[in-house]
């Protein structure tokens, strides 16, 4: 069952937050003091428990919650000097406008993010429980350091389907379009993006997907694969780079 609780001893607000949220979603509320030991009332499915400062997918395995993780350890490598692909090929000057249309939890974004003085970030993530916890995420979330919640708040997170609103988009509306799907082969060591793989959505990049990209981009567009996927075999690009070590690829496609 798929529903919406509290942690125990909730405060009036998160009752109201919890209550509000069961009803954006269709979904039974109830009180977490008939309901103490969670899972058993989940079973295969999952449920929203609003906590005082966040809220946290739980399901039989785990549970789904914010954190900036990598975009952390990825700013503070950048700042001792290594390389970093994506910021690489993205050459930001600092005042764009860029779709993330596979937001995840967002690290990419914040990361992104923290390059940019006037731009601004546009995130769009399918999964709804995926976005729920991460669009509170970006609403609560407070680091200790404070590019990050600088670069969190230069972003909007949008429940769609980049399909859905890449359709709606007029042409060269965003400086670069960044695409970052679920990899045909996962890498079960990146231990941050494990929470999040019982909620993605795995729908193939398709080529009919990269020309609205390409469509809707002013600039360049940005795909991201490992590089045992086909998507590299399938897509042209123009230049790709990346770590032989991690075997994780950017393709960039630029604008002529
Ligand atoms: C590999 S993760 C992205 C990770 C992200 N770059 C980060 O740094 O956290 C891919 C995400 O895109 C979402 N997704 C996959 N296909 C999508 C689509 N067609 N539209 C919107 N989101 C999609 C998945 O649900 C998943 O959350």
């Amino acid at each position: 069952m798929i529903f919406v609780t509290t942690s125990h001893k909730p405060a009036k607000e998160q009752v109201l937050k919890a209550r509000k949220l069961a009803e954006e979603l269709g979904l039974p509320y109830l009180s977490r003091k008939n309901h103490s030991n969670l899972l058993s009332f989940v079973g295969d499915d999952y449920c929203y428990v609003v906590e005082s400062d966040r809220i946290v997918v739980k399901y039989k395995n785990g549970s789904l919650f914010f954190h900036p993780s990598t975009a952390k350890v990825r700013m503070r490598n950048i700042k001792k000097g290594l390389k970093d692909h994506l910021i690489e090929c993205l050459g930001l000057k600092g005042d764009e406008f860029i779709l993330d249309t596979t937001f995840g939890l967002g690290a990419e974004a914040i990361l992104m993010a923290g390059f940019l003085r006037e731009g601004r970030i546009l995130g769009l993530e399918a999964s709804v429980p995926i976005y729920v916890v991460v669009r509170e995420g970006l609403k609560t979330y407070r680091d200790k350091e404070e590019w990050i919640n600088i670069a969190m708040s230069k972003i909007e997170l949008l429940n769609y389907d980049f399909r859905t609103y890449l359709s709606s988009c007029s042409d060269g509306f965003f400086d670069i379009v960044y695409c970052d799907p679920m990899f045909e082969n996962p890498v079960y060591e990146s231990s941050s993006m494990n929470p999040l793989r019982p909620f993605a959505v795995y729908a193939t990049v398709t080529d009919a997907d990269v020309r609205e990209m390409i469509r809707v981009a002013r600039k360049k567009v940005v795909l991201k694969a490992h590089a045992k996927d086909s998507m590299f075999e399938r897509i042209k690009v123009d230049m790709i780079t990346g770590s032989k070590k991690s075997q994780v690829l950017y393709g960039v496609i630029n604008k002529k």
